[in-house]
């Protein structure tokens, strides 16, 4: 329903456009065109979605300007606080945070399905050893879909809500495993008495000759860098989800996609990515010409880690995560490894340069997290496969969010074409 109109005037004043303006209850408003072309005979132009918001939802809010990120309306600060990732989970999946006898009824509902199909398992041995942990999954977790689809009605909302338990539950072993597969060592059946995070860190540095035990203080690291990257409103994975659920597809090989587009360094490669930089600087004494590198126009270079599409401020998330570094370094008494110095004085020199404060570059969450992972004993091609196990929740309930949206459409965005104009073809002797 509109609450105001626009209008829209070409030079030539010809008659006006009223276009709708709609609003939501946070946030900027939206002018509605979705009748602009029937009307105008104009599409619009905005590559890389800057103005564009693709769906309306109810599931994150995000004020890059003020540095805010809701889940459902709460803040990512209270639930990062209060909460463990299962009951975000369960957030964001219902909308509503759980009473005791609901969560227990989710963690019950999700260790029935901690399991992956043992056929599953043989996926991995078609990949190299040294296979990137990312290609393998993006592998993997689209043959979900294969196990998953003949059963499924992607209309029915019980059939969604499995198909996004199964996800959340099998994530954990198969990101896992795709660790194992890389180091050859064999792969850890889960656990089902186990926390969901202490699970997990079980599967990945556990093997079967010896009992493993989480440190809780690196459990609950690991428990926050998912709750923070458990969605994001609609960022450039999520919307690759919801593109390729717009027809229909299964849900699994739309979180593949998802997956795929994660990998990019300008989005979830980045907490590998920071790693990597800080290895090529190598040097506190050479963090200068690093900076002046990404400073500089005419080098691609960027500091990784640094930067936000949405945020001009600094990341909620990062600050969270910056904390919890702290923590990591406290119990692990690592504060004079040389990396984390390193990157805790490229933070301090980036922070007072008037280049990154002026374009409004703050550290993102990525830059912490790397540290933290790395920390945890995570290797650094892992860190964004447990990006993705972290957002696989997000994808998936804003695929579901987006299948029972009543005015879902396939998307189909519309382009400029600059290319050649219609000509004919000459025979091959005439060319
Ligand atoms: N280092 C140096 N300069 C930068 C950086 C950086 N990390 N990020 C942006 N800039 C500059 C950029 O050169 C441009 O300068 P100018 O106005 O002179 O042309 C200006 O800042 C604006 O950059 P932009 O590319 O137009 O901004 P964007 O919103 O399209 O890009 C970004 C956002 C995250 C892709 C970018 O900041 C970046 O590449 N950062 C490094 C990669 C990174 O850390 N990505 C993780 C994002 S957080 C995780 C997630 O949510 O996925």
């Amino acid at each position: 329903m509109a609450d105001n109109y626009i209008s829209l005037t070409k030079d030539d004043s010809s008659q006006a456009q009223q276009l709708p303006i709609l609003s939501g209850t946070l946030g900027p408003s939206v002018i509605d065109i979705r009748a602009l072309y029937a009307q105008t005979g104009h599409f619009t132009y905005d590559p890389g979605f800057t103005s564009t918001a693709s769906c309306s939802s109810k599931i994150t809010f995000i004020d890059g300007d003020a540095g805010i990120l809701l889940y459902r309306g709460y803040p990512i600060e209270q639930l990062a606080e209060k909460c463990d990732f299962p009951e975000v989970c369960y957030l964001l999946l219902n909308g509503e945070l759980p009473n005791g006898a609901q969560m227990q009824e989710f963690v019950t509902l999700t260790s029935q399905h901690v399991m992956v199909h043992e056929q599953l398992t043989r996926f991995y041995s078609g990949f190299r050893r040294d296979a990137h942990p990312m290609a393998v999954l993006v592998g993997v977790v689209g043959a979900l879909s294969a196990f998953y689809h003949d059963v499924m009605d992607i209309t029915r909302k019980e059939d969604r809500y499995l198909s996004a338990i199964r996800l959340i539950a099998k994530m954990p072993s198969i990101v896992a495993m795709c660790h194992k597969y890389s180091t050859g060592m064999p792969f850890i059946y889960p656990k089902r008495k186990l926390g969901y995070v202490e699970n997990f860190m079980r599967m990945m540095h556990g093997d079967p000759c010896d009992d493993y035990q989480a440190n809780p203080v690196l459990a609950r690291a690991l428990d926050r860098i998912l709750i923070l990257h458990a969605d994001h409103e609609q960022n450039a994975s999520t919307s690759t989800v919801r593109l390729a659920g717009s027809s229909g597809a299964n849900p699994y090989a739309c979180v593949a996609a998802g997956i795929a587009c994660l990998w990019g360094a300008a989005h979830g490669g980045a907490n590998e990515a920071v790693l990597n930089m800080l290895e090529e600087i190598g040097d506190v004494s050479r963090i200068g010409e690093y900076v002046a590198k990404a400073k500089d126009k005419n080098d691609p270079f960027r500091l990784m880690g640094f930067g936000h599409r949405v945020y001009k401020n600094y990341d909620p998330r990062a600050r969270l995560m910056r904390q919890t570094c702290h923590e990591v370094l406290d119990e692990l008494n690592l504060h004079d490894d040389r990396l984390f110095k390193l990157a805790m004085e490229l933070e301090r020199i980036a922070l007072e340069d008037p280049y990154f404060i002026e374009k409004k570059l703050y550290p993102n969450v990525d830059f912490y997290s790397g540290i933290v992972l790395r920390a945890l004993g995570i290797p650094t091609e892992m860190f964004t496969a447990i990006f993705a196990l972290a957002r696989s929740v997000g994808w998936i309930a804003q695929w579901d969010e987006m299948i029972a949206d009543p005015e879902l459409k396939i998307g189909r965005p519309r382009q400029l074409y600059r290319g050649v104009a219609m000509r004919d073809v000459k025979p091959v002797f005439a060319r």
